[in-house]
């Protein structure tokens, strides 16, 4: 796949296929990941790679405890069903500041860099602004130290339906030039 195919072609599936998704995938993957930007070049990711149905299970639970029906689109419990779930987490004293940019754009490589290889991922949240208790059990389930952030939780399979219908906006919606609002 090109890479215009692969940014195209990337869309949220929360039905998985059965097809494992092999270490050297993951790992594939992970190598895209690290390619991303970051402030001051620190590199501050690391990522778990999480199988454990249990572990899944755990994350799924801390997810919907914190997120009340009302304001979730899905349920969390989709991930259990998801092959692999990776963990992104960023190093403060190496983040300088930009945490949250860092681990989100070495996880938006990660989505790209499934797609190019015919998988399909969610992007989710591991922390939630003014509710440190989301990052805090996350930590605590994975034994992430103090002076690491979690950052995004991505359910990551082959493709088990088809994406839905989706309206996605054309550069002309999107674009002004010089100034805001001027077309
Ligand atoms: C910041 C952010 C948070 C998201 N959180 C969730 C989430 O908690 N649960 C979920 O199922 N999907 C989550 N998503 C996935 C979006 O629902 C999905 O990307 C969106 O509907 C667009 O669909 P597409 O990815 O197929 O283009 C999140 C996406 C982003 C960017």
């Amino acid at each position: 796949m090109d890479f215009e195919q692969a940014v195209k072609a990337r869309r949220t599936i929360r039905t998985f296929s059965t097809r494992e998704v092999p270490d050297e995938l993951v790992r594939a993957l992970i190598d895209c990941a690290v390619r991303a930007p970051s402030s001051m070049d620190g590199q501050p990711w690391r990522f778990i790679i999480i199988r454990s149905s249990e572990t899944k299970k755990s994350l799924a639970e801390i997810k919907d405890k914190y997120c009340p029906p009302e304001k979730r689109e899905f349920p969390a419990g989709f991930l259990c069903n998801a092959p692999v779930v990776v963990l992104t987490c960023v190093e403060r004293a190496g983040s300088y500041d930009r945490g949250i940019e860092n681990g989100v754009l070495a996880t938006a490589h990660l989505l790209l860099a499934a797609a190019n290889y015919g998988l399909t991922s969610v992007y989710m949240s591991a922390y939630k602004t003014g509710t440190p208790e989301v990052a805090d059990e996350i930590r605590a389930i994975l034994n992430i130290p103090a002076d690491f952030e979690p950052i995004t939780l991505v359910p990551i399979g082959f493709p088990g339906a088809e994406p839905g219908p989706k309206n996605i906006k054309t550069p002309d919606e999107v674009i002004f030039h010089e100034t805001f609002g001027h077309r």
